[in-house]
């Protein structure tokens, strides 16, 4: 029987080039996404992987979503922690609430997302969970004290999780993305937008397929001896 895989934020951006890919690895894909409807639904038709809407940083809907998934497709094997917002700002600038809608859904949106699933996998001995934290979480960014706090705290969250895991057949792992081509990116100004690329070696922004691809290898068997770990992908912009 086919894995089931979860992918928050997994009808555009990266999380769909996620999505796709576990559904060409063979997985039972669910994606969840928070308000574009009409998005979803293109993309559920074009792909046929059922989309599901909720909110990550309210912990009632996603405990009842994550419970409707698995009452439609079986318990799920792999969850992927992807969905994530930037409200970016000068600390000067930033008000409580960019603050808190930031820690709200990247942070707190990540134990939503596993928290509910958790139990599952230890019962079953078997569980990967792969959280898309980001390279501003491990350098830091202008203009982003709340997202790279979020995305630092990411990383906390998956060393912790590789530990209470181990011996319940869980991996836990983190992705750290460099700038990439979607929206979330599209939308810092394009000047800075710029500049920023001309800090990346490779000189482009990445692929969503690229974050993809690493994901599918940490959700794999053979990623089985690989918990805690974190896997930088940015074009040589950061080196840990
Ligand atoms: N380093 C040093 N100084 C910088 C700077 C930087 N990286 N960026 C901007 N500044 C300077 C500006 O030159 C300007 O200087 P002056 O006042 O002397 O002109 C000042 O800081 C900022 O000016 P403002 O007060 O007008 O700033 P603002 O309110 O317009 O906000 C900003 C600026 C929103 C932070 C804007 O610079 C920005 O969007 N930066 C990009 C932040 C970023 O990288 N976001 C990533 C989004 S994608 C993502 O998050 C995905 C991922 O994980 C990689
Ligand atoms: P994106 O294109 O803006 O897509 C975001 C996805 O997350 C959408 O599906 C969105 O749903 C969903 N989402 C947002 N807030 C949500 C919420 N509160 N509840 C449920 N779903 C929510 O973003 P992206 O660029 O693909 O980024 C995906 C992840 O990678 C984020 O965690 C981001 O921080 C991280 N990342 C991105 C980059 C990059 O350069 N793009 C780099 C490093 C890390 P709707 O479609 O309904 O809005």
């Amino acid at each position: 029987m086919a894995r089931v895989a979860l992918v928050t934020g997994g009808s555009r951006g990266i999380g769909e080039a996620i999505s796709k890919r576990l559904k060409a690895d063979g997985y039972e894909v669910a994606a969840t996404y928070a308000g574009n409807d009409e998005k979803a639904k293109a993309f559920t038709d074009a792909t046929g992987i059922k989309t599901y809407k909720w909110n990550v940083a309210d912990y009632d809907a996603s405990k009842n979503g994550l419970a409707k998934v698995e009452e439609e497709l079986g318990p799920i094997d792999v969850v992927v922690a992807n969905a994530g917002i930037t409200r970016d700002a000068p600390f000067h600038k930033m008000t409580p609430e960019q603050w808190k809608e930031v820690v709200d859904t990247n942070l707190t949106g990540v134990f939503n997302t596993i928290h509910p699933v958790w139990p599952g996998m230890r019962e079953r001995k078997f569980g990967r969970v792969i959280v898309i934290s980001s390279i501003n979480g491990q350098k830091g960014q202008f203009g982003q004290t709340n997202y790279a706090a979020t995305k630092a705290g990411d990383l906390g969250i998956v060393k912790s999780l590789a530990q209470e895991g181990a011996r319940y057949g869980i991996t836990a792992n983190a992705v750290c993305p460099g700038y990439i081509a979607t929206e979330m990116v599209m939308a810092v100004p394009e000047k800075v937008r710029e500049a920023i690329i001309g800090q990346i070696p490779v000189g482009r922004l990445g692929e969503p397929e690229e974050i993809a691809r690493c994901v599918a290898f940490l959700a794999s068997d053979e990623a089985s001896f690989i918990t805690g770990s974190t896997i930088s992908a940015n074009g040589g912009q950061y080196f840990v």
